[in-house]
């Protein structure tokens, strides 16, 4: 817990990154200065060449106590949560709402506060809910990460994108053009790479069946094209996004089969895009619907890098919060 060791932050390893405006929470993307993003990003590259020399770990983090709470199913990013806290040393636990209380019929807000009563300084929450995490940095006096809210934002997922495509750019992302394809609309993953690219001077172009794309979208200072082609010609990096069923009323899809014609990221549209492209998915991926195979095995493919990028930033993340706590402590 916090309160008893407060001197765990001193500046060595990663402990040398100082952020412009810490924050014990990290709700999005969205309005996040431009100097901060690099800042992260500058970090989660030292904690990723850390991972890639075996056995090198701190224990910066040996003071903090992280719960990863998860109100909806996940893979990746749980487990990279979970080894960016155990990397930097911090005690850290999980649980899922199938194997909880809230199963039971436990408020959100009631879970919570009983996780917190257990002196956990920072929670990691993942929520069916757009603003969960929000609703709960009001309320705790915990730092709240989000890890996925409804169609909000994924700011950990927008960060490992963008540190991706920092390693295959020089760190230069001014003049670059990605596409991002498919279902925009119920996409959290979209929204804070959306906010991430555009801070950055990165041009970001949307296509995807008209009733995927978000009325009024432009606004994010995004260009929407109608022709997929369009989108990936010239293209410095496709994002392929996966159709969130789980999101969406009947009827926004005539079948998969017309959709993965009309809009799946194939061989021929990777052509389209320049040589060194880079194509991108967040995962998980539906084979042949939204990416073909070849594709998303092929040379141009960094998707396994976006995973390993996950450990890094959220190691660079759960810093970052833990310092800001430790400085208001
Ligand atoms: C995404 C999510 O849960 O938002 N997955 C992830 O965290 N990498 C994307 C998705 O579910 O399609």
């Amino acid at each position: 817990m916090l309160a008893h060791a407060s001197t765990a932050l001193t500046p060595h390893g990663a402990g040398r990154f100082s952020y412009r405006v810490p924050a014990r929470h990290l709700l999005g993307l969205e309005g996040m200065p431009q100097a901060d993003l690099l800042g992260i990003l500058e970090e989660a590259q030292f904690h990723r060449e850390q991972l890639d020399r075996s056995g090198i770990a701190g224990r910066e983090l040996e003071s903090i106590t992280v719960c990863n709470a998860f109100f909806e199913s996940s893979t990746r990013t749980r487990v990279s949560f979970e080894l960016a806290a155990r990397r930097l040393g911090a005690t850290c636990v999980s649980f899922s709402s199938t194997d909880s209380s809230t199963a039971k019929g436990e408020t959100l807000l009631d879970t919570l506060r009983v996780i917190e009563s257990m002196r956990v300084d920072l929670v990691v929450v993942r929520h069916s809910s757009s603003g969960a995490p929000a609703y709960l940095a009001k309320t705790l006096a915990a730092g709240v990460i989000n890890a996925g809210d409804g169609q909000h934002e994924h700011p950990t997922q927008g960060l490992l994108d963008l540190l991706t495509l920092r390693q295959s750019w020089e760190g230069r992302f001014e003049g670059r053009r990605i596409a991002l394809v498919g279902d925009i609309a119920h996409s959290r993953v979209a929204r804070s790479a959306i906010h991430g690219l555009v801070t950055l001077g990165v041009q970001v172009v949307l296509a995807g069946p008209p009733t995927l794309i978000p009325q009024g979208v432009e606004a994010l200072g995004v260009e929407v094209m109608e022709s997929i082609d369009d989108a990936l010609t010239g293209a410095d990096a496709v994002m392929a996004l996966r159709l969130q069923h789980e999101r969406m009323d009947q009827g926004l899809l005539a079948s998969l089969a017309e959709y993965a014609r009309a809009w799946a990221i194939n061989a021929r549209r990777v052509r389209l895009m320049r040589p060194e492209a880079l194509v991108l998915h967040p995962g998980p991926m539906n084979r042949g619907i939204e990416i073909a195979p070849d594709v998303a095995d092929g040379e141009r493919s960094v998707i396994l890098a976006q995973v390993t990028n996950g450990v890094a930033v959220r190691c660079a993340v759960l810093r970052r919060c833990a310092q800001a706590l430790t400085e208001a402590a």
